[in-house]
């Protein structure tokens, strides 16, 4: 029975009974008294108290319906004592009770004697007084008080009961033991109990309070501290019952009577006992107690009452016992009453009447039924039986392999060893049977199983309180300032500023936000090892392993450690991490994990080196210059850095140290010779090769000096500016020219071999014969890519360097080629980067003129604003207005010398201008 019961208890009891009846004495209840301690740690008692007082009055009335009684209620407090009210009526009795209120208060024991000689004063003579308190009294030493109380008890015949909660001191120190002494004195008892039995004293308060006053005789009262002893006493009345009373623990009461007899056992708890034996025989009888402390035993006689002459008085639903002669109507069970009137009782009111339990309770006249939920059944209509579902495999569903487990109203299922399921499906469990690989975890599910690796099916716990420097105040009062891992379950990996791995050493309590800090008992593995076993220890109370769960560990490839937590065995315990661990911001080709040289910042995976060789530049092909990048962390984890001085031959390159990539780089210029770069082609593309030459010099103790030639080439499309920029030497002009808002741009013109216009002329002259194409190509570097096109628009050659000879002769006019000329075309203008325009060498008229210079005037057309193709086709070219800038080669000087054939006459060289034409802001 617990606390819960009381609050469902919502009905009260209907008793009839007849009123206005004339009794006689003899069936007069005791004048019934409480005296109430109302200091505040009482609330919970007098809410318990409020809930049976109405039964016990009811019941009380029912078997006396008009027996005359006061009702007396005296309440005490600290430091008042009182008020005190008395009525005749029960309802108003009920109301004052309800009406309580428990406050005040504040030191344990209370003002019990001073509230008993009030209680006492206040009530009529042979009371029984009822004491209601959780405390020892204060007042035990007034001894004015205390003998004033005892001559009232001896005067009025009252008999005081204390049915007490708790006390001060111990039940032995004279503030307890005065309960004893009064008890003794007024043929009372000191139940002890706790506040949920409360209905269970009133049980026995059911039994003594339905004595009328006059009908006992005390036979026996005794205290004791012998724990076995034999008591006798003699009976020399008839009586019709007997009633052995006990307070205190009493293991056993053993009975021995002149003659044999029956004996009914009404309370049997730890603070006491009630037996009652009917119709006891006259002589002497004797008593073995076996106790286990203090305790008391009181026997009192009771005679019939309310006998009658003639059994036909009785009610129907009533028995006539014969008592030696007198007799007596009693209400049979179900029914309560004087015997002459018996109205049913209402077992279902209070769950204390009736044994359904967890059923639902079903009154019916003298009787009542319990109907059953399921999972139980009624062994009788009075009670409710859980079903042992596991007794008859045809009531529970468990897999015939699986072990049955009985619960109230229900059962569970369990597979057995090696099987998988819940009880009511089993399979085998594949798992046991190591079907994952080493450092796998196998995890089970219907019908199949997984291979899981915790390294990457893991939880993060980035939570800094669990550093093991985080030290908190063993004086928090309220303990949910500390932390607890009741509910880790599974894979786990620390991150963050608590550190990553927890301590493999004793860690004092306190410390990581908990009490019990829980940390390694044990070394964490090595990659090779796969999934270990270990012992988390918890430190507590100068024990390093007061508490200890067993976890899983594994080494994980990136240098971190994963852990298998269970819950912690108990509260508040929490998995610790050592701050050593913290990893501090690494580089940006780094992380923080476990290396060669413990916690620290290393290569990310993909960056890892073990020797030299390893090493691996990232490639950078650009138009001008190739870019090998080199990692940093790779340097350090060889034990040297990375510097110019690292690489032979350093006073060509350019180098380039970006601390946001943590790289190293060396830049080669694109150009033949330059560094060693050598290019090499075939017809389509072009080759660029350069060998860096890296020297290491040890830095630490472990790597040796060492040499490593790194071999880096870019291949690019062979396009003319690829062929001039591999060239050695090539015969080329460039203006560098600024467009407002767009950028720099390069235009060069160069002359080419072939048609192809990707072979250069090269070194300072170059023969032709006049059977021979001059090709002359331009082209746009830099800049903008998709909105500028070159565009010639006049070239003309002449016999002089000045460009305003009147001597002209024009290859290209307003973009359009000379048509008078069929050796002049022009394959490309205006529609790209580059521009191609070819002609028939010729020689000027006249034997002065061995020299031919060419003049072209160059522009960048924006394809964004306009057409940039110029029409030739019509009598007229459209012009085109494009801004231009002026190139010259020259001069071209004949030669006398002849490479292609006979007519020697007819070779003429072009000479190297030196000239580099600078011009900024030529147009937009
Ligand atoms: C002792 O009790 C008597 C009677 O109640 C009271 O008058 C007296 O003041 C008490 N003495 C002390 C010291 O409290
Ligand atoms: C507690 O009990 C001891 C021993 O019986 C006694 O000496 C002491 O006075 C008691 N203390 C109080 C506060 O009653
Ligand atoms: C017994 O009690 C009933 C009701 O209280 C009363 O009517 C009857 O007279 C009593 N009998 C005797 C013999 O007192
Ligand atoms: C007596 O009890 C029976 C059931 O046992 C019931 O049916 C009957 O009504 C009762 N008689 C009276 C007068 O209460
Ligand atoms: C554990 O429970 C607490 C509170 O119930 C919650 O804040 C915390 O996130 C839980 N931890 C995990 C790992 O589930
Ligand atoms: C670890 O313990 C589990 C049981 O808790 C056991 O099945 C397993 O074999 C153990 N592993 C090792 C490597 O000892
Ligand atoms: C030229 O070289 C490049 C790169 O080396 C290659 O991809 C290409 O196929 C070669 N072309 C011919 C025609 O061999």
């Amino acid at each position: 029975m617990n606390r819960g019961v009381f609050i469902s208890v919502l009905m009260s009891m209907a008793f009839g009974g007849s009123s206005g009846a004339v009794c006689s004495s003899q069936t007069a209840s005791s004048s019934l008294t409480y005296l109430v301690d109302t200091t505040g740690s009482m609330v919970n008692y007098l809410s318990q108290l409020k809930l049976v007082n109405s039964w016990i009055l009811d019941r009380v009335t029912a078997k006396f319906p008009c027996g005359a009684r006061q009702y007396t209620l005296v309440e005490y407090n600290d430091p008042s004592v009182g008020p005190v009210r008395y009525t005749q009526s029960k309802q108003d009795f009920g109301n004052y009770f309800n009406t309580l209120s428990a406050s005040g208060g504040g030191d344990c024991p209370e003002l019990t004697m001073k509230g008993l000689e009030m209680a006492l004063i206040n009530s009529p003579p042979k009371s029984y007084i009822l004491v209601f308190t959780d405390a020892s009294a204060l007042d035990y030493g007034n001894t004015t008080l205390v003998n004033n109380v005892r001559s009232l008890i001896t005067t009025t015949k009252s008999q005081v009961t204390f049915l007490v909660t708790g006390y001060c001191n111990t039940t032995t120190s004279p503030d307890f033991s005065i309960y004893r002494d009064i008890a003794a004195l007024s043929f009372g008892h000191v139940y002890l109990f706790s506040v949920a039995d409360i209905y269970k004293v009133f049980n026995y308060l059911d039994y003594t309070l339905s004595m009328p006053s006059n009908s006992s005789t005390q036979l026996f009262s005794g205290d004791f501290t012998a724990l076995t002893h034999n008591e006798s006493f003699s009976i020399t009345k008839n009586f019709s019952s007997m009633m052995i009373t006990t307070s205190g623990l009493v293991y056993s009461v053993q009975i021995l009577g002149p003659s044999s007899f029956s004996m009914d056992q009404v309370v049997t708890e730890v603070w006491g006992f009630v037996l009652v034996v009917k119709k006891p025989t006259k002589g002497n009888w004797a008593i073995k107690v076996n106790a286990g402390g203090i305790h008391a035993v009181r026997i009192e006689g009771f005679t019939a009452f309310n006998t009658t002459s003639s059994c036909s008085k009785c009610h129907v639903n009533a028995t006539c016992e014969d008592y030696y002669g007198s007799l007596q109507c009693l209400c049979k069970s179900g029914f309560i009453g004087d015997g002459i009137d018996c109205t049913d009782i209402d077992e279902c009111a209070y769950s204390w009447t009736n044994n359904c339990s967890v059923g639902v309770c079903s009154n019916n006249i003298g009787s009542y039924t319990c109907k059953c939920p399921s999972g139980f059944y009624s062994p009788t209509p009075y009670s409710c039986v859980d079903i042992n579902e596991c007794l008859n495999s045809s009531l529970s569903r468990c897999h015939p392999l699986a072990t049955c487990v009985n619960t109230n109203g229900n059962y569970s299922c369990s597979c057995p060893s090696g099987y998988f399921g819940d009880g009511f499906n089993c399979e085998v469990n594949d798992c046991l049977r190591g079907v994952c690989a080493a450092g796998k975890e196998c995890v089970k599910i219907i019908g199949s199983y997984l291979c899981v690796d915790p390294c990457s099916s893991y939880i993060a716990l980035n939570e800094p309180w669990r550093s093991s420097l985080n030290y908190v105040s063993p004086s928090y009062a309220d303990s949910s300032s500390y932390r607890c891992d009741s509910n880790l379950t599974g894979w786990y990996r620390f991150i963050g500023s608590g550190g990553v791995r927890m301590p493999e050493t004793c860690i004092s309590s306190f410390s990581c936000g908990t009490h019990a800090p829980m940390w390694l008992n044990g070394v964490h593995p090595t990659t090779s090892d796969g999934i270990v076993n270990r012992t988390a220890c918890a430190t507590w109370s100068g024990s390093c392993c007061l508490w200890s769960s067993n976890i899983q560990i594994k080494a994980c490839p990136g240098g971190y450690h994963v852990y298998k937590f269970s819950a912690t065995p108990a509260c508040t315990l929490a998995y610790c991490t050592d701050p050593a661990t913290t990893p501090t911001t690494c580089e940006a080709d780094e992380e923080w994990k476990l290396g060669n040289q413990g916690y620290g910042c290393y290569c990310k995976n993909q960056y890892t080196v073990s020797s030299l060789v390893d090493m691996r530049p990232e490639l950078t092909c650009g138009t001008n210059e190739m870019k090998a990048s080199f990692h940093k962390c790779q340097a350090k984890a060889l034990y040297f850095t990375l510097s110019k001085d690292s690489f032979k031959n350093n006073g060509c390159f350019q180098f380039q140290d970006d601390k946001y990539t943590n790289t190293f780089s060396v830049v080669s210029r694109l150009e033949a010779g330059n560094c060693g770069v050598q290019p090499s082609q075939n017809s389509t593309h072009v080759k660029y090769t350069s060998n860096l030459l890296i020297l290491t010099e040890a830095s630490g103790i472990i790597m040796r000096n060492d040499t490593l030639t790194v071999t880096v080439s870019c291949v690019y499309p062979l396009d003319m500016q690829t062929s001039l920029s591999q060239a050695l030497k090539p015969i080329l002009k460039s203006l560098v020219v600024n467009v407002g808002g767009t950028g720099q741009f390069t235009v060069s013109m160069a002359l080419f071999t072939d048609s192809s216009y990707k072979y250069p002329y090269t070194g300072s002259q170059v023969s032709l014969s006049v059977k021979d194409t001059l090709y002359i190509g331009a082209y746009i570097q830099g800049g903008d890519n998709s909105t500028f096109v070159v565009l010639i628009k006049n070239c003309y050659a002449t016999p002089s360097s000045n460009p305003n000879d009147t001597v002209k002769y024009y290859l290209i006019k307003d973009s359009c080629p000379n048509k008078q000329d069929s050796t002049i075309s022009v394959p490309q203008n205006g529609v790209s980067r580059e521009g191609r325009l070819q002609v028939q060498m010729f020689k000027f008229v006249g034997d002065a003129y061995d020299s031919v210079y060419i003049h072209c005037a160059l522009g960048l057309c924006n394809t964004v604003t306009g057409s940039c193709v110029p029409s030739c086709s019509g009598a007229r070219s459209a012009r085109m207005d494009v801004e231009t800038q002026d190139v010259s080669f020259g001069p071209i000087v004949r030669s006398a010398a002849s490479y292609h054939g006979p007519i020697s006459a007819s070779t003429v060289s072009i000479l190297l201008p030196a000239l580099l034409l600078m011009v900024s802001s030529m147009f937009l």
